[in-house]
């Protein structure tokens, strides 16, 4: 008897307000060509045939996610998210099916390729307790004094950014993020969750263009990503 492929869940977190990119609305929505951020995210998810349901965490006052053309999809739901990243998450995991995968994606990555979408999901062979998209740090890396001044300089050999998607099974994920967070942990990502939990993620390399719409420079960038598909 053949088992039953697992589901793949997107949980993409869009509850944020994008303080760090001062615009006068949510930077989920800042226009990149012809639509928006979010758009451009759900895009790249909703058209990927290995993702089952796409699940949106909007943040309560949110009233502009009615008017995407998205939203509409019929792979898409919504849910409430929560005051950090971490809780939104956590609002859609509480309806993924049980036994599927989640792939947590930030809205603000709105460059993500299908082919890194693949990447993710074929490491589930090797690695059947999750694995991230990440960028082996190019730079030197030094450490900052309380003066401001360099203190050291650290071996960037293995260090890492932290991309998403991030891919866990629902479940595990649910259950370390919700007791790391009763735990007061720090979580910035999903493998931090997991990581707490005693996971050793596996790290995927994943593409330099990925780039998380964070500051306002980075719109320019993204656009000009989006624009040489
Ligand atoms: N996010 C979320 N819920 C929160 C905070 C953030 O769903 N309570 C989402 C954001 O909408 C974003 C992703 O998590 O898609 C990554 O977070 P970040 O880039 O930090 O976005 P913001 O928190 O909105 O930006 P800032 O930190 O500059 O305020
Ligand atoms: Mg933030």
């Amino acid at each position: 008897m053949k088992t039953q492929p697992s589901k793949v869940v997107a949980i993409v977190p869009a509850a944020g307000i994008g303080s760090r990119m001062q615009a006068d609305i949510p930077k989920q929505y800042l226009p990149l060509g012809e639509q928006c951020i979010l758009a451009h995210t759900l895009d790249v998810l909703l058209n990927h045939d290995k993702i089952d349901q796409v699940v949106v965490a909007l943040n309560p006052e949110d009233q502009t996610f009615p008017s995407l053309a998205q939203a509409t999809h019929p792979k898409l739901t919504t849910v409430v998210g929560g005051k950090e990243r971490a809780d939104s998450v956590l609002a859609g995991l509480k309806i993924a099916d049980s036994g599927s995968w989640a792939l947590v994606h930030d809205a603000a990555r709105p460059c993500l390729k299908p082919s890194d979408i693949d990447k993710l999901l074929a490491s589930r062979l090797d690695n059947p307790q999750g694995a991230i998209l990440a960028m082996p740090v190019r730079d030197t890396m030094k450490r900052a004094n309380t003066q401001g001044k360099i203190g050291e300089t650290v071996c960037r050999e293995s260090l890492w950014h932290a991309l998403t998607p991030q891919l866990f099974p629902a479940e595990l994920l649910a259950s370390y993020l919700d007791k790391a967070l009763q735990n007061g942990v720090n979580i910035t990502d999903e493998a931090s969750a997991m990581e707490w939990g005693g996971v050793q993620p596996a790290l995927v390399i994943g593409r330099a263009d990925n780039i998380k719409v964070t500051h306002p420079d980075d719109l320019a960038l993204a656009e000009l990503f989006l624009a040489r598909r």
